[in-house]
């Protein structure tokens, strides 16, 4: 199987070890491991004290499987397979697709999204949002031309990265009677979900409201532990999972017993780390909506309404990716320009997950004023 480069990893590959700001990752800063083992129980101390380093179970730790089924209304642990997102994205996309297939997925997109749906010999269309009054809109009637006979799945991923767009409920069931009406499967890429700003826009994981679905979610976004390298998948359809879980064994077999042992106390702790999340990207929000006031000439932004990332117009005559190159070079910040999501060249993403934002941002206030 061939499969282009994920551009948007090889830029971070470039750049994110060696720059001094990163003005763009979607992730928050990430716990300590000894942050996470002071909020464990004596129990769970001692499940991590004594925790061997053998093979695990290939569908998960069962008390995490446990513990993730209770994040779904309805599900039971056997709905549930651990497993790393990318892992779970490159076998869902194996398991329910076969060339010649047609597939819609929301665009600009995290590249593996829809990749791997091309590698396997499908046809891709892409669902484009509007810009409105400098917010994006995703138009579920714009979803429903693009559906064809061969139509199998639609992927999707609320609240979006890199658009912070989440939509409403309204629109979220329209999607699902469009998808419903035809048989149509469903690959809901959640990995942002519960990081809306106002918990009145949270969305049900598709997994709880349409039957043909998958939904995908993991420690990397939502709890700040991407480095747990850990995710998992819940869908309803037996015969999905069955054949997702055989795949696995040509990947990556089990979990790593550590990271499974963490992600359960993190979970059992999942209010703490999610509060403390929220409360960085609404500050970072702030400084960076202020920044493109006093910025107007250079960036257009409508304040996001979920995730830690926003998709930014870049009102300067240079296309992004040259923008983003001297950038870092002249400043040592590192931001993500459009070209690596194949989306035009007048977008940049910012990420709100960072600490340190205000730094990188008068230092790129200095910068613009100098020079563009
Ligand atoms: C939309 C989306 N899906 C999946 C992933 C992959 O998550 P992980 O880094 O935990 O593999 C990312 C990571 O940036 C993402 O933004």
């Amino acid at each position: 199987m061939k499969i282009r480069p994920f551009h948007l990893e090889r830029y971070f590959a470039q750049h994110e070890f060696s720059a001094r700001y990163l003005l763009s990752s979607s992730d928050c800063d990430g716990f300590s491991l000894s942050e996470i083992l002071l909020m464990a129980n004596p129990k769970e101390r001692e499940q991590w004290n004594s925790l061997q380093l053998g093979y695990t179970e290939s569908s998960g730790l069962p008390e995490l499987r446990e513990e993730i089924a209770k994040l779904y209304k309805g599900a039971s642990p056997d709905d549930v397979f651990v497993l790393s997102p990318g892992e779970a994205n490159f076998i869902a996309m194996n398991v329910l697709l076969q060339a010649g297939d047609h597939v819609i997925c929301m665009a600009p997109a995290y590249q593996s999204l829809y990749e791997v749906a091309r590698s396997v010999g499908t046809d891709l269309s892409f669902w484009n949002p509007v810009l409105n009054q400098a917010a994006w809109y995703y138009d579920p009637k714009e979803l429903e031309k693009l559906i064809t006979d061969r139509t199998k799945l639609i992927i999707l991923n609320f609240p979006h990265n890199p658009t912070g767009y989440i939509p409403t409920k309204d629109d979220y069931y329209k999607i699902i009677s469009i998808a419903r009406a035809r048989g149509i499967f469903i690959f809901a890429d959640e990995m942002y979900h519960l990081l809306e700003h106002h918990p009145q826009d949270i969305l049900p994981p598709m997994c709880e409201v349409y039957e043909r679905s998958i939904s995908l979610w993991g420690m990397a976004k939502t709890f700040a532990l991407a480095g747990l390298r850990l995710g998992w998948v819940v869908c309803k359809d037996t015969a999905v999972m069955e054949q997702m879980k055989r795949y696995k064994d040509y990947l990556t077999i089990c979990n790593p017993s550590t990271s499974e042992v963490l992600a359960l106390i993190a979970l059992r702790n999942k209010h703490k780390l999610i509060e403390h999340n929220l409360k960085k990207i609404a500050a970072n929000l702030q400084l960076f909506t202020k920044f493109c006031e006093q910025h107007s000439q250079h960036f257009q932004f409508a304040p996001t309404r979920a995730g830690s990332t926003a998709f930014v117009k870049w009102l300067g005559k240079e296309p992004s990716l040259a923008f983003s190159d001297k950038l870092v070079t002249n400043t040592g910040i590192m931001t993500l320009p459009a070209e690596m999501f194949d989306f035009g060249s007048s977008h940049f993403r910012i990420g709100f997950g960072r600490k340190n934002m205000h730094e990188p941002l008068e230092i790129l206030s200095r910068y613009l004023r100098a020079n563009y």
